[in-house]
């Protein structure tokens, strides 16, 4: 991400924020200052965030970020937030909420269109009311839909990829339909880039009993119950499997002795030990990035393997530091 680093004189910050007003207000945007990435995300900690924007519709999405694109000032995009750890610092970028654009599902023989800020559980329910197939194992990601198509959400035997027809694409102002043949879905990555806002999409889905998608949303649920932590304050798993293993960095972990293992506000979940959750009112990003870089470095030395991240990490100036202002290249040797 772009980098705001030259704007330190205040007629400079003046004149940028007189910009951005101006963008939103033309944009017929909602725009809100003061806001924290602990109030907007599920691990309930993170930074300031200098703007953030809340449009309601897709096409003020496409609008406000066409206009953000021709300022120049960098921006990035925020559903949930249930797949982020932001870090502590103050954030001078623009966030472009998706939360506000969620219109209605609406249904079409066994297509169903969906804004990007739709709840992802919501949209399982309603389709296995309509007797719709092939999402019913997303039904407990706590997402939006824009969330789960930008990182290719999936859970017990179901991927959101697997079932997209079209996907709707801010392209300098305008909704452009991109078909889901051209992405690539990848294990809990795609082919979208970041500067790409995800509106919306239409899925294609499969006739069958409802009482048999209930079911099947069912037994996903109850074993989601059984062996993940739900009511705290997560972003899901943290780490990816290691790819084509058949391996699971949580039974990993969890063998390695590490559940329950703490730094600061941040605890490895004892339910499930991909999960890293926070406590209390003074939890911070950065006491959840060392207990993660922590597992790494014992995920490393006992494995040989190099854990990938499933969360993303936001950096306040594009890369992830901790309060000390340290990347992990630079060594994030916490030994207390
Ligand atoms: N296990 C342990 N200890 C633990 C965690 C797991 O022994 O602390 C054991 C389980 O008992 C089970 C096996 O490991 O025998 C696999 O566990 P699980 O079914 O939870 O699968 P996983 O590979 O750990 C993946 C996804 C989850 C998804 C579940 C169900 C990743 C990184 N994780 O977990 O996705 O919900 O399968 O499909 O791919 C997420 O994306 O955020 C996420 C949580």
């Amino acid at each position: 991400m772009e980098v705001m680093s030259e704007e330190r004189n205040t007629s400079d910050v003046q004149k940028r924020d007189a910009q951005l007003e101006e963008v939103a207000r033309r944009a017929g945007v909602r725009a809100e200052r003061g806001r924290r990435f602990a109030e907007l995300t599920s691990l309930r900690v993170g930074g300031a965030i200098d703007w953030l924007f809340v449009p309601e519709t897709e096409e003020q999405a496409a609008a406000v970020v066409g206009a953000l694109e021709e300022t120049g000032i960098a921006w990035r995009v925020l559903g949930a937030g249930s797949n982020v750890l932001a870090d502590d610092r103050e954030h001078r970028y623009v966030v472009v909420s998706t939360r506000e654009v969620k219109g209605k599902a609406e249904f079409d023989g066994e297509r169903v269109s969906v804004s990007a800020g739709f709840s992802l559980p919501r949209l399982c329910v309603e389709a296995a009311r309509q007797g719709l197939s092939g999402i019913e194992g997303l039904g407990g990601i706590p997402g939006t839909v824009g969330g789960a198509l930008w990182m290719n959400a999936g859970a017990y035997g179901h991927e959101i990829g697997q079932v997209v027809e079209t996907v709707r694409v801010a392209r300098e102002g305008k909704i452009v339909e991109v078909p889901g043949g051209e992405v690539k879905w990848d294990y809990r990555h795609t082919s979208f880039k970041e500067g790409e806002l995800l509106l919306g999409c239409t899925l294609r889905l499969k006739r069958d009993d409802p009482e048999k998608i209930k079911g099947r949303m069912e037994e996903a649920k109850q074993k989601r119950f059984a062996t993940q932590p739900h009511g705290a304050r997560s972003a899901g798993c943290f780490f990816k499997n290691p790819p084509g293993s058949g391996l699971s960095t949580g039974k990993m972990i969890d063998e390695m002795g590490m559940k329950g293992e703490k730094r600061g506000g941040a605890v490895v979940s004892p339910v499930h030990a991909n999960f890293i959750v926070t406590e209390g009112e003074d939890a911070r990003a950065s006491d959840a990035y060392a207990l993660a870089e922590e597992i790494r470095e014992r995920f490393r030395r006992e494995h040989g393997v190099e854990l990938e991240y499933e969360v993303e990490l936001w950096g306040a100036d594009g890369e992830f530091k901790d309060e000390g202002g340290r990347t992990k290249d630079e060594g994030d040797t916490d030994e207390k």
